[in-house]
């Protein structure tokens, strides 16, 4: 007898006509399994898997209706077909049959041919309804799979083998309730030039993932993409040499069905039941939508990759009449995302403010060279030409919504807590917060790097005039709670200084030159607003 045969639960307390019907059914390949009442049936059906009740009316105990009556009013197992047995000329048997949800009748005495016509009908039935449930319960998990991607997406951290272990999650067979759906699942992943195999099934309550190693050819076109179903998957040139490698690995391929594409190929296998095109419909559905989403995070990527080669490029642009500041732009960024994380700001600003604290100058293209250049003090007018950059940036910068906190850097990045900056002498919270950090950002690499005009401080120095003051930079010029922040990483700051070595070798190289040509009284912070000119 096959085990998946449909099991049939016959309830009678007279043992001649169990036997009569397990001889009916049994020939005709269904599982009997036997019950002398109500009590002791409705103990089968809660402890193992039943297609079908047959049931005599007339018991000790627990009779057949309220057996009935028991099986149908359980949401568990209301969905079991229940025949009953009653007297040929009994109505009233019949109408209590009815009302206790009978599916069928039987009269006895009865015929086998009808036995067996009525089980083999209800039995469809039964398996129309499972599909139909099926489908109701794949539509639900393709829109709940599909809204669970779409609400995690993010294209930075998008992680195809943990959506495909979510996809294999939504199909794959976790216990006896869902004994229709498939044992196992197989993946196959493109990895450089070579495909990876995975296995997933269920065990101890747990998915588990293993990696394969498979070799088995599939045709697959290039560009090709498609889903099927097999019932005999072995019998299938496409697919032989895979059963057979599967085979060879002790894996048993019943039936399956599969989605594949050059990138990624899922199979599911051994379903409890028929595969049907609808099954692999839904396969389908949802390996597309998790590929839908990595492209699109491939996409986005790309797109974020070439809008941050632009930026840095229109930032390197922008220092060309700069003197020679190593990675100062790229540094800047570097402590922002420090500092802005350290404020609980999300990743997505942090990213942000990341890469546009790299265009806070870009402004000076508008600045004479020989200002920026110049190894002395600036005097007013050439000051007042200097404090533009902030202005002419954010006007080169534009409007784009996109480009905001950029924006917002390059008018603000002078402005001081205590209202003391420039180009409009903002105070507090005020300035934008972008400014504000880029504000310390800025100040820190200042200090470290070496200019025309000044020597490069070690971090400890640094970090005690920021923190400290020294006559020209004062700690009310930040912040408080971005100085906090500050204190709170400042190990971090030195880390990313030290990071850059262009940047050191930089410094030590105007560093030199100043000491051969610099007077210590010369020397000043311009860009920073901190010359001997007073209030700017
Ligand atoms: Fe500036
Ligand atoms: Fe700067």
């Amino acid at each position: 007898m096959n085990a998946s045969n449909p099991v049939i639960l016959c309830v009678d307390d007279e043992p001649g006509n169990l036997k009569l019907l397990e001889r009916t059914l049994g020939t005709s390949g269904y599982q009997v399994i036997k019950a002398n009442d109500g009590r002791e049936a409705l103990d089968i059906i809660g402890s193992r898997a039943v297609d079908l009740v047959l049931t005599d009316v007339m018991m000790p105990g627990i009779d057949g209706f309220e057996t009935c009556r028991r099986i149908k009013g359980d949401e568990r197992y209301r969905h079991i077909p229940v025949v009953m047995i009653t007297a040929l000329d009994s109505k009233a048997d019949r109408i209590r049959g009815i009302e206790a949800g009978a599916d069928e009748f039987l009269a006895k005495p009865y015929d086998h041919c009808e036995v067996l016509a009525r089980v083999k009908m209800l039995l469809r039935t039964k398996q129309l309804d499972n599909m139909l449930d099926d489908s109701y319960s794949n539509i639900h998990n393709l829109t709940s799979f599909g809204n669970r991607i779409m609400t995690s997406f993010r294209p930075a951290g998008f992680d195809l083998m943990l959506q495909i272990d979510s996809l294999a999650g939504q199909i794959i067979r976790k216990d006896a309730d869902s004994a229709g759906r498939p044992s196992t699942v197989l993946v196959r992943i493109l990895t450089g030039n070579s495909y990876e195999w995975y296995r997933y099934r269920y065990d101890s309550r747990e998915l588990e993932r293993s990696a394969i190693d498979l070799h088995a050819p599939l045709d697959i076109s290039a560009g090709d993409r498609s889903s099927c179903f097999c019932k005999n998957p072995a019998s299938l040139p496409q697919f032989r040499p895979l059963v057979e490698c599967l085979t060879s690995r002790g894996i048993a391929v019943g039936n399956m069905t599969c989605y594949l594409s050059d990138m990624a190929s899922v199979f599911a296998l051994n379903y409890g039941r028929e595969v049907t095109q609808f099954d692999a419909t839904v396969l389908e559905s949802l390996a597309m939508q998790t590929l839908f989403f990595m492209h699109l995070a491939i996409q986005i990527r790309e797109s974020d990759d070439a809008l941050a080669y632009t930026v840095h490029s229109l930032a390197r642009a922008s220092e060309a009449n700069d003197e020679d500041t190593g990675d100062h732009i790229l540094r800047v960024g570097e402590y922002c995302a420090i500092v802005a994380g350290r404020l609980g700001l999300g990743e997505q600003w942090v990213q942000s403010i990341k890469l546009h604290a790299t265009l806070h100058d870009v402004g000076k293209v508008h600045t004479p060279s020989e200002i920026l250049k110049k190894p002395g003090e600036l005097d007013p007018e050439e000051w007042t030409i200097m404090k533009l950059h902030t202005m002419k940036g954010a006007k080169i910068i534009g409007d784009h919504p996109k480009f905001g906190i950029a924006r917002q850097i390059a008018l603000s990045h002078h402005e001081r807590w205590d209202g003391s900056g420039y180009p409009f002498g903002l105070s507090g919270e005020e300035i934008p917060l972008e400014g504000r950090i880029m504000n310390i950002a800025d100040q820190y690499d200042a200090l470290r790097n070496a200019r025309v005009y000044k020597p490069p401080l070690d971090h400890a120095t640094t970090v005690k005039i920021i923190t400290g003051g020294d006559g020209r930079t004062l700690p009310q010029h930040f912040d408080p709670q971005v100085l906090k922040a500050f204190i709170a990483t400042a190990p971090l700051f030195a880390a990313v200084y030290e990071n850059f070595a262009d940047t050191a070798k930089q410094s030590e190289r105007v560093s030199n030159t100043l000491a051969t040509s610099s007077q210590p009284n010369e020397i000043a912070f311009r860009d920073q607003g901190l010359t001997a000119i007073g209030a700017i």
